[in-house]
């Protein structure tokens, strides 16, 4: 049946839906606005070759596990290598079955956050956080709090002093969720003597703690930090991790970890099976001969791409007094400039004019960080980094912030 009159949801749309436009991806000239590396950097012949083999060494297995659904923690061989490289690289002790995968480390988050938050819940995060995390939290009703950080991350002390004063407030906080190395925005690493006091904190507070190590495999100087859920089994951590970072967004396959009752839980939120059986195999095949091989060319392209983006920040930027965070792996720079200049609301023309970044605005659950952006020094060459920040000058000359 044809007809001319539009059917319209107007009158019948759930309490809980909002409408989430699309938005069109735009990249400007100069790109530090993603949130992911270059793609000439995936290495897409190891995953297929690793998916070849697969299907070369087990045609029966793999065309039995592709006709069924995949089990709902995903593929037991993925969760056996995660659990083996969990050990060797965070002395994390959990077996295959105590770690579920899903698609990209967002779902296990949302997981989580559902199993754990009912709406006016307070949950604290560091001071800028990761906004799919933000917009999760926000989207489930949490009271999300930013705790003070400086160029560690969280300041225990001030953690404290948060805790109390929201107490006090009547609006004791229920978790704590961090991203301790390579923070996503400021790009901090948290010295182990702070996870530890926090979480002496959070036992005290019996306040759980939600620990986001998406960047971990991204570390190209300094010393990489002991995990808050290797120094503490009680079950008080929850870990989420992801392959996003490590190989490519695009796979979507993160995981958690969490105790067996917090599992259950959080897994009654999940829709359908495990994810993607196809991309199990690839990545399990391609870590396994190429995991070392892949960080040890990977991270030095990294090193270089964020020395590019510092030395453009020194000779651009140092007379502004502007500062800017010097990350020890990851993907992103944290600039902050003199308060009162207010580049989250210059973003759109600075972006006409070549250069994208995101505005500190997007990752401030309190509300501040105008003066603040994030800037990713992954995506693009390190000449292109340089050149850039140059322009970025520029811009914010021509538009009175600088
Ligand atoms: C800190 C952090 N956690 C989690 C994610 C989610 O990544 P994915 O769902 O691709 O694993 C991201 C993505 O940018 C992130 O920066």
């Amino acid at each position: 049946m044809t007809t001319s009159q539009k059917f319209t949801f107007d009158n019948l749309y759930s309490e809980r839906s909002e409408p989430a436009p699309v938005r069109k991806v735009e990249h400007a000239e100069y790109d530090f606005a993603v949130a992911y590396p270059a793609p000439e950097t995936l290495p897409m012949y190891g995953l297929i070759q690793a998916l070849q083999a697969k299907v070369d060494s087990d045609a029966d297995q793999v065309a039995r596990e592709m006709a069924y659904y995949p089990h709902v923690l995903g593929s037991p061989e993925l969760r056996e290598y995660t659990s083996e490289k969990l050990k060797k690289d965070r002395d994390i002790d959990v077996d295959a079955d105590g770690i579920v995968l899903t698609a990209g480390s967002g779902e296990s988050i949302a997981l989580l956050i559902q199993a754990i938050t009912d709406p006016g819940d307070v949950v604290l995060t560091e001071q800028f956080v990761y906004g799919g995390t933000l917009n999760q939290l926000r989207k489930f009703k949490a009271d999300v709090v930013g705790a003070p950080i400086d160029d560690q991350g969280l300041i225990p002390e001030a953690l404290e002093d948060t805790i109390k004063r929201l107490t006090a407030e009547g609006r004791k906080p229920k978790w704590l969720y961090t991203i301790p190395e390579h923070q996503n925005p400021t790009g901090s690493t948290l010295p182990e003597s702070r996870r530890r006091e926090i979480l002496e904190i959070c036992h005290r507070y019996g306040m759980p703690v939600m620990e986001d190590e998406c960047y971990v495999d991204l570390r190209f100087d300094g010393e990489t930090q002991p995990a808050f859920r290797a120094l503490d089994d009680s079950g008080i951590v929850m870990y989420a991790a992801s392959f996003s970072k490590l190989i490519a967004p695009g796979l979507r396959m993160g995981y958690f970890v969490a105790s067996k009752d917090l599992t259950e839980r959080a897994l009654s939120f999940k829709h359908g099976s495990g994810p993607n059986q196809f991309a199990a195999y690839a990545i399990t095949g391609f870590l396994r001969e190429n995991l070392d091989k892949h960080r040890n060319t990977f991270n030095p392209g990294l090193k270089t791409k964020s020395e590019a983006m510092q030395r453009g920040l020194e000779d651009h930027f140092s007379s502004s007094g502007a500062t800017w965070s010097k990350p020890q792996g990851g993907c992103y720079a944290w600039l902050t400039m003199p308060e009162g200049k207010n580049i989250s609301a210059i973003r759109d023309e600075v972006f006409a004019g070549g250069v994208g970044y995101l505005a500190g605005v997007n990752f401030a659950p309190n509300g501040d960080g105008q003066n603040m952006a994030r800037l990713c020094f992954a995506f693009e060459s390190p000449e292109k980094n340089y050149d850039g920040i140059a322009l970025l000058a520029q811009l914010f000359r021509k538009h009175g912030v600088m």
